[in-house]
Formats: C-alpha cells, sequence, structure tokens
C-alpha cells in the first residue's frame, strides 16, 4: 500500500466544486458547535440532526449552558436521535470542561480523547474542522474511500488493518486547509463513494483507485472473515451398570481431549450397541435404557452424544487392566468427570 502524490489535493479540488458547505454547523465554527454536530451525525443522517441541532443549540449556546443545564433537558434534546449514551456523554464531558479545563477545548487529538464519548477519529474532526489543526479523521466513511483507494486486502476490524489505514490517512493528511479537507473526505465517502454502487465517474481518485481496477469496488473494504462451521462428531457413551448397582468408568488416555479424566465407555455412533459390550466384556445384557442425546460443543468441534445405560447380569466381571473400574455412582460423581460424562451419569442414576 503505497501512499500516491496528490491525493489530498485532488480531493480539495473536488470539495471545492461539489462538497457541502452549507450545513448549519458550518457557520461560526467553534469547537463547541462542532463537537455537537459531529456527535449527533455519530450515528444520524445529516437530514434527521440539522432540526435536532438548531434546537439543541438556541437551548444550550454555549458549553457553559450545557453543563449548567439538567440531564432531563438535555436527554429531551436528544429524544428522537436515540443513543443517549452520546447524549448523556456529552452533559459530562461538557461539565469536565467546565470544572477543570476554564471552558477551553483541549488543543490535542490525546487531551480531546480524555473526554467522554470522543474517540480518536472524532477528536480529529473537532480539532481540524474548529481550529485547522492537522489531524487526519478514520471514520466509517474514510475507511471506505481509502480501503477501496489502496484495495486493502484484509478486514478493517483487524488492528493490524486498522493501523495501516491510519498510516495512510496521516500521510494524506495536508497542512493546510485542514478542516476543510476533512469535510471534503466525509462529503466523498457520504457521496461518490458509497456503500453500494459508488460514482467512480464522478471521483477525483478514479484514475488510480485500485478498488476501480477490479470488477466489482463494493467489494472494498473486505468483509469479515466468516468463521468455518465447526465440524459435528458423534458417538455413544454408556453407563454399564453391574448387578450391585456399581457404575463402570474408563480412564482416558493422556492426550486428546479429557485427557487423563475417567469417563464411560464409548463407542461410534453407528456400532451395535448391545454385541459390542457383550463381546467387548464377555459379558451379557440383559437392559438398555437410552438417555437423552445431546450436543457438547469444544473449541474446534461440535460433539453429538448419544448415551444409553446398560445392565450387565454379573457381579464380579473381571476387568482385563486398570483402565476400567467400578465405582458405586455417588463415588464416581467425586471423581474428575468432564462436564458431559458427569451429566450422564447423574441422569443414569436418577
Ligand atoms: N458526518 C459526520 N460528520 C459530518 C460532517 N461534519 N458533515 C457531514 N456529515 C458528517
Ligand atoms: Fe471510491 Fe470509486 Fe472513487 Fe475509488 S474511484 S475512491 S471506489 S468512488
Amino acid at each position: 500500500m503505497t501512499p500516491v502524490d496528490n491525493f489530498a489535493p485532488r480531493v480539495l479540488a473536488w470539495f471545492d466544486e461539489h462538497g457541502r458547505k452549507n450545513l448549519p454547523w458550518q457557520a461560526n465554527k467553534t469547537p463547541y458547535r462542532v463537537w455537537i454536530s459531529e456527535i449527533m451525525l455519530q450515528q444520524t443522517q445529516v437530514t434527521t440532526v440539522i432540526p435536532f441541532y438548531h434546537k439543541f443549540m438556541a437551548s444550550f449556546p454555549t458549553v457553559e449552558a450545557l453543563a449548567a443545564a439538567e440531564q432531563d433537558e438535555v436527554l429531551a434534546h436528544w429524544s428522537g436521535l436515540g443513543y443517549y449514551a452520546r447524549a448523556r456523554n456529552l452533559h459530562k464531558a461538557a461539565k469536565m470542561l467546565v470544572d477543570g479545563f476554564d471552558s477551553e477545548f483541549p488543543q490535542t487529538v490525546e487531551g480531546v480523547c480524555e473526554l467522554p464519548g470522543i474517540g480518536r477519529s472524532t477528536a480529529a474532526a473537532i480539532l481540524s474542522i474548529s481550529r485547522g489543526v492537522q489531524a487526519a479523521i478514520l471514520d466509517g466513511n474514510v475507511k471506505r474511500v481509502v480501503a477501496r483507494f489502496h484495495a486493502v486486502p484484509t478486514w478493517p476490524g483487524e488492528k493490524k488493518t486498522e493501523n495501516a489505514l491510519w498510516d495512510l490517512v496521516d500521510h494524506y493528511m495536508p497542512s493546510e486547509r485542514c478542516g476543510e479537507y476533512t469535510q471534503a473526505m466525509m462529503d466523498l465517502g457520504a457521496t461518490l463513494c458509497t456503500r453500494s454502487k459508488p460514482q467512480c465517474l464522478l471521483c477525483p481518485l478514479q484514475t488510480d483507485c485500485q478498488a476501480r481496477l477490479t470488477q466489482d469496488p463494493t467489494q472494498f473494504p473486505v468483509r469479515k472473515p466468516k468463521k468455518a462451521p465447526k465440524p459435528v462428531k458423534s458417538l455413544q457413551l454408556l453407563v454399564l451398570m453391574n448387578a450391585q448397582g456399581q457404575c463402570l468408568l474408563e480412564k482416558r488416555p493422556q492426550t486428546g481431549i479429557w485427557g487423563g479424566l475417567w469417563s464411560l465407555p464409548e463407542l461410534a455412533s453407528d456400532e451395535p450397541l448391545v454385541l459390542h459390550i457383550e463381546q467387548r466384556f464377555a459379558t451379557q445384557v440383559t437392559a438398555v435404557t437410552p438417555l437423552s442425546s445431546f450436543r457438547h460443543t469444544f473449541s474446534h468441534y461440535h460433539l453429538d452424544i448419544a448415551p444409553s445405560r446398560l445392565h450387565i447380569a454379573d457381579t464380579h466381571l473381571v476387568l482385563e487392566s486398570d483402565k476400567y473400574q467400578w465405582f458405586d455412582p455417588q463415588d464416581a460423581l467425586a471423581q474428575g468427570l468432564p462436564a458431559p460424562v458427569r451429566t450422564i451419569v447423574t441422569l443414569a442414576i436418577l
């Protein structure tokens, strides 16, 4: 992603012709007035914001007026805009500015970011638009423009990609006309480089936009990668009960799932249950009760478990290894059992 020359001059020349210049917050651009507009515009369309902005400014013309207001009064002015945390944070920040900052808006992005409800991009927007500070924004619109212009191949939600985008916008931020450039980038994203059907033929960046070279610029920004669905495995787990009411536990191998824990004898989901057990343990099954199947999900797969309870006639079934052991049910539950195994044993002895 090598930066190009002339990025900002082209965007500014386009803004001079086509940008929005008569929005209410573009007159008398004090930090306070720009701040309020940027917060309102965070989650709300320009046309919706305009009447709310006028009313808000009429009621709270200064940061002191906002700080002195009751929270209810501030929230009432927000009624209809939604996302009320924005209003509560504005009110809180106004009080902080009046109490701790002598009513002066901070001069740096870091300083502005200390105020509740303001992140790096919003801070840069307020400072560049109201004071001409050379600080680049990276809101949703600008992310889209830059990710398309450079055909950024990874999802901007990843930290590495986001950092790369910040580096690019920092690089492109001009040292003159900073506020107009900020507004120009917002306008470009909002009016030409729109989410669907971007109007590349009208765009000042069309000659070297990398997304435009592809069939479909809307492939950028690249979407969040879908996680591959987890595979599903299945097995049967068996609660074998002897004539004394004891149940058989089997020690898992040290490696693999439930390594080293006591578990239940298992077999593949499609294996004939009774035949298998009678051969494996040289015994006779006298009763079989299927228990409810359920799914247990591990980090890398789903395991569908079909449990059954089997009674065998023997009382002194001889087991060939210490891999198997008979337990009274309460003793079995006192062992370190994997959660699903504990559930099955509990159900089996109810
Ligand atoms: N959205 C966020 N900030 C904006 C601004 N200053 N003008 C238009 N739309 C915006
Ligand atoms: Fe967006 Fe098209 Fe302009 Fe590229 S050329 S920045 S895709 S509007």
